[in-house]
């Protein structure tokens, strides 16, 4: 096995940045990209394009499954324990023998991860937001931005508006209707319920709710049912993540249109390219990966089944990874 040495671009001047170490794993950073190196080999990636990745792994605890941060390295959650790979979803790496993977305690990876953003995130830049709402992440060391890396996902216990819950979005609490979503409908349902049932029924305006979110391609459960996960979100630009599934989660597009570059989940393979217009509903199968791209800011609906028990009962092959036949 090789050495493996941080590209000396990343090391001979001092930038300001903090490298990081995670088992065999380490983090380093220069003006324009973090260079990851492991026992098997080194990796390079757009700073900006990595920071992005970056804060949805920590964002959403690892996710379901996996997060590849590109076809190279990336997460799997086990709920408990992550494993970090490079080249371990990529049928090149593996024919190779060059995939490396290490298991971790999902909250010692996390911790590091989360460090990484703090040191890495210059001044003025927001790995949540659309390129065109946002700073730049590139260039020496300057500043940082913790309160846009530290934003608590928005997780309702039961719905968005009950006594207690997630609460609304109004201009008067720093959520102004997004400036490509500025034309949806904004009024409050009507509830009519039937008199012993007021406290029983409940409605918002989902639209003049996702349309204040100020992140994107960041789904955050607006109302849950037992498994039942309603995770709206708004999207702009790239997925930053190729996210490969451990179970089937449904997609339906509210407004716009998104492009999904859906690959084999194991090998990255190509699969399909899926075109989703306002009003169209897809589900993603569970060994597949995918990304989107959303040239104009638009809703999309993710609903996700939060049942702790599929992962194991797809990858045992008790069901078919995808959840209709034709
Ligand atoms: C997904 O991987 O299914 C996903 C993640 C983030 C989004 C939308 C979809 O914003
Ligand atoms: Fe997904």
């Amino acid at each position: 096995m090789s050495t493996v040495t941080i590209p000396e671009a990343a090391t001979k001047k001092d930038l300001g940045y903090k490298s990081f170490e995670a088992g065999g794993f380490r983090f380093s950073r220069d003006e324009y990209f973090a260079h990851i190196t492991y026992p098997k080999g080194t990796h390079i990636i757009p700073i900006e394009a990595f920071l992005r990745a970056m804060m949805r792994d920590v964002a959403w605890g690892f996710f379901y499954g996996t997060v590849n941060f590109d076809n190279v390295l990336g997460t799997i959650n086990h709920y408990g324990t992550v494993e970090m790979f490079a080249g371990l979803k990529n049928s090149a790496y593996v024919e190779a023998g060059l995939d490396y993977v290490e298991t971790f305690d999902s909250k010692v990876l996390r911790k590091v991860f989360e460090d990484i953003l703090a040191d890495w995130t210059n001044e003025g830049f927001d790995p949540f937001a659309a390129p065109e709402e946002t700073g730049k992440a590139t260039g020496p060391r300057h500043g940082e931005n913790l309160a846009a890396i530290q934003r608590q996902r928005v997780v309702a216990k039961r719905m968005v508006g009950l006594p207690g819950d997630v609460g609304y979005r109004t201009d008067g609490n720093g959520y102004p209707l997004n400036r490509q979503l500025n034309d949806v409908p904004t009024d409050a349902p009507e509830i009519h319920a039937e008199p012993g049932f007021e406290g029983e029924v409940h409605a918002f305006n989902l639209f003049n709710y996702v349309a204040r979110s100020d992140v994107t391609w960041n789904p955050s459960v607006v109302s849950a049912v037992k498994d039942s996960l309603l995770c709206p979100t708004t999207e702009e630009f790239i997925l930053p993540v190729f996210h490969g599934n451990d179970r089937v989660e449904w997609f339906v597009q509210f407004t716009d249109e998104i492009i999904w570059d859906v690959e084999d989940g194991k090998t990255g393979r190509p699969r399909a390219k899926v075109v989703m217009k306002a009003g169209d509903v897809a589900a993603m199968p569970a060994d597949i990966r995918h990304k989107g791209y959303s040239p104009k800011r638009s809703i999309l609906l993710v609903w996700e089944n939060n049942d702790g028990s599929l992962p194991d009962r797809y990858s045992r092959g008790e069901l078919k990874p995808f959840p209709v036949d034709f």
